[in-house]
C-alpha cells in the first residue's frame, strides 16, 4: 500500500495532472467528498486528504509514503524525517515580509511580526542580527499591521494584491516558494522499487 497526502484547493489542483502522468487517478474529487480518504484506480494507492500544513508531520511520522507540500510550509516544519526529492514547480510564490504601505512609528521597543510562519521569521530575523516580538497567527495575517497587532507579517506573496487591497507593501524576500513531493525516509527503503517509480514517473512529468 501507498498513501500519498495531499491539501484540497490549488495543491491537489496542481497535482492532479502529475499523478495522472503516474498513472494515479483519483476515484473522487475531494472538493465534493467529505471523505478524507480516496481510493484511486489503483488498488494499492490511498491518497489522505489533510490540511497544507500538516502533510509533512503525516509524511515525517510515516503516516503517509509520500505528500506534497509547499517550500513555505517545509522550511516551517523542518524537514525531519523527510527526503524531499522533486520539485514540482507548481504553487509557486515568494515568501516575504511586509508592512504597512504608509509607514507608522513601531509599535513596541522591540519589531513586532506576525506570522503563521514563526520558525522562518524567528531564523531570518536572527540572520539579521534582529530582536523580533513574535505574534502567531493561522491566517488572514495582512490583518495584523492594519489594526497596530504588529508591525511587520510574514507570508506568502504571488501577485501581491492582498498586500495591496490591504494597505501593504512587500518588505524583504525570504525565499522563493514552489511545492515538492516529498518521502517518508524509512518508507523510501521498504517501498523503494515503487515509490522510485512514482518519483520518475512524476518527475518526467514536470521536466
Ligand atoms: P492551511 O490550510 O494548512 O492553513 P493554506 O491555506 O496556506 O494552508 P493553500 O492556500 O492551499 O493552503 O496553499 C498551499 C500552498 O500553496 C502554500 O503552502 C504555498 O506554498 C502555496 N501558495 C499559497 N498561496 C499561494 C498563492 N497565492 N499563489 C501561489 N501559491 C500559493
Ligand atoms: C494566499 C496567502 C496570501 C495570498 C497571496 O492566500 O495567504 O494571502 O494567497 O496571494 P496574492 O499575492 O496573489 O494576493 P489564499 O488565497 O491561498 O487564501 P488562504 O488565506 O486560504 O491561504
Amino acid at each position: 500500500m501507498i498513501t500519498i497526502a495531499l491539501s484540497k484547493g490549488r495543491i491537489y489542483k496542481e497535482t492532479l495532472p502529475l499523478l495522472a502522468a503516474a498513472n494515479i487517478v483519483p476515484a473522487e474529487d475531494p472538493e465534493k467528498s467529505r471523505k478524507l480518504i480516496l481510493d484511486t484506480n489503483q488498488d494499492d494507492v490511498k491518497l489522505l486528504i489533510i490540511r497544507a500544513t500538516d502533510v509533512p508531520t503525516y509524511v515525517q511520522f510515516g503516516a503517509a509514503d509520500l505528500g506534497v507540500a509547499g517550500k513555505d510550509v517545509l522550511m516551517e516544519h523542518g524537514g525531519e524525517g523527510l527526503y524531499e526529492p522533486l520539485d514540482l514547480k507548481i504553487a509557486q510564490c515568494k515568501l516575504m515580509t511586509a508592512g504597512l504601505v504608509e509607514e507608522k512609528p513601531r509599535i513596541s521597543s522591540r519589531l513586532r511580526v506576525a506570522t503563521k510562519f514563526t520558525n522562518v521569521a524567528r531564523r531570518y530575523f536572527e540572520s539579521r542580527g534582529e530582536q523580533i516580538e513574535l505574534i502567531k497567527l493561522y491566517g488572514s495575517m495582512e490583518l495584523g499591521p492594519i489594526v497596530g497587532l504588529s508591525d511587520l507579517i510574514v507570508d506568502v506573496v504571488d501577485t501581491g494584491n492582498t498586500l495591496k487591497a490591504n494597505g501593504l507593501k512587500p518588505v524583504d524576500h525570504i525565499a522563493d516558494i514552489s511545492s515538492r513531493l516529498v518521502v517518508n525516509k524509512a518508507a523510501m527503503k521498504m517501498k523503494h522499487q515503487q515509490i522510485s517509480a512514482i518519483i520518475e514517473q512524476i518527475g518526467a512529468a514536470v521536466a
